[in-house]
């Protein structure tokens, strides 16, 4: 047994208890007495708090730094009643794990970004996940002790496509055409590439699990850019090799699995095939109506969303109304309301506030009332 292990183990021993797993039932189909919450990008750069940090260091050094990703992180937990913290990370250290470098200038800038096939030579193809990416697994580590078991901690990473999207484009992009040119034109090494990132996922998630993480979940933020054909052929089948591999790789260690979470945004067309993939939860974009979504993902599955980013620019008695409107559709079991994008950085935190609290007063009001 090698040190970082061992370290794991005492440490997991030692975690505090869960005094919140509403999170964790939702996400497993039990029953829950209120509806769980939780923000994609609640750590982040509209809260000041998180701006005096990021004002003294890079974004890359907090995520790098246990301390700092641990402070981040539960930021948000002090100032709302959240139901969940997520880790505060990137999912870019992936790439940078794999050799390449990249900036937040302030958007995500690869300098060296993936142009030929030829280029996947450049790449770090046997990546140890202990030695590139360690430092996510001690802050996770970390933060669970600093949670006092207050909610549970998210741990997540990138899918495939969306990565590799980023490893070939250098960066955001509108049309994504320079990674889906790839797709068309060189699909062999294509997926080689997509194999390589969902091996490397598979054992990141793993070290996640072990270091503390206790819900996963794996963002498709690309989804969009592919529509049906291209995503069943170049993103799905990584999808579902992820959250099966994942699992095998959880009982040949002795570890428990724990609930995971697929977001693929814009990914609509694939709700069906999703739901199918070994997931336990399916997150939603605002794009589409809850009732169609449950109609497609079946009743065993839970659901997780989808206000619009947008709709907390609204005064607060809008913000519950549209909260109250959502919960209506959703229901208040196998489910977890959440946005259907991340936080935008202009948003008065007030607003979530409001959308937070109004999750749980509605929800508890309608199981008083089932
Ligand atoms: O609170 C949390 O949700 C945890 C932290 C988190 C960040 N990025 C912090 C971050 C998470 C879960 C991510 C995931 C992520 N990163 C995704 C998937 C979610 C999505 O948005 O679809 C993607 C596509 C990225 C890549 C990325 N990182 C982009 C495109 C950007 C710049 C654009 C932007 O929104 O600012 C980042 C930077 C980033 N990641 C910031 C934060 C707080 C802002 C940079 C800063 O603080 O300097």
């Amino acid at each position: 047994m090698g040190p970082k292990k061992a370290y794991a183990v005492v440490n997991r021993k030692a975690f505090p208890p869960l005094k919140n797993d509403l999170i964790l039932r939702a996400a497993r189909g039990e029953k829950t007495e209120r509806v769980p919450v939780w923000v994609m990008r609640q750590a982040g750069r509209y809260l000041p708090e998180y701006m005096q940090i990021s004002s003294k260091n890079g974004f890359f050094s907090i995520c790098r730094s246990p301390e700092l990703a641990c402070e981040v992180t539960l930021q948000p937990i002090r100032r709302f009643n959240l139901d969940a913290a997520i880790i505060f990370s990137d999912i870019l250290v992936i790439p940078q794990a794999l050799g390449m470098q990249v900036d937040m200038i302030p958007g995500p800038s690869f300098p060296e970004p993936l142009c030929t096939p030829a280029d996947l030579e450049k790449l770090n193809k046997n990546v140890d996940v202990n030695k590139e990416l360690g430092y996510v697994f001690q802050a996770i580590t970390k933060t669970r002790h600093a949670l006092e078991g207050k909610v549970p901690l998210i741990g997540f990473s990138g899918a495939p496509w969306t990565l590799m999207s980023y490893m070939i484009e250098g960066g955001s992009t509108t049309t994504h055409s320079k990674a889906k040119r790839w797709l068309y034109t060189e699909p062999e090494a294509s997926h080689q590439l997509l194999q390589l990132l969902a091996d490397v996922i598979v054992d990141y998630l793993l070290g996640q699990i072990k270091a503390g993480a206790q819900l996963l979940q794996l963002f498709e933020s690309h989804a969009g850019a592919l529509g049906p054909g291209l995503f069943s052929k170049f993103a799905l089948p990584y999808i579902r090799q992820i959250s099966y591999k994942l699992k095998e790789r959880c009982s040949e260690s002795g570890v428990t699995p724990v609930p995971f979470i697929i977001f693929a945004k814009d990914g609509h067309f694939a709700l069906e095939e999703l739901s199918g993939s070994g997931y336990e939860v399916v997150g939603l974009d605002w794009t589409i109506r809850p009732t169609n979504a449950r109609n497609k993902v079946g009743a065993s599955i839970s659901l997780q969303g989808n206000l619009d980013p947008c709709a907390l620019y609204a005064p607060p008695e809008e913000i519950k109304r549209h909260v109250k409107e959502m919960l209506q559709k959703f229901g208040t079991q196998k489910y977890i309301a959440n946005l259907g994008h991340g936080i935008y950085r202009d948003m008065n935190p007030d607003h979530l506030e409001v959308f937070v609290n109004a999750v749980h007063t509605y929800s508890e009001e309608m199981n008083a009332t089932q």
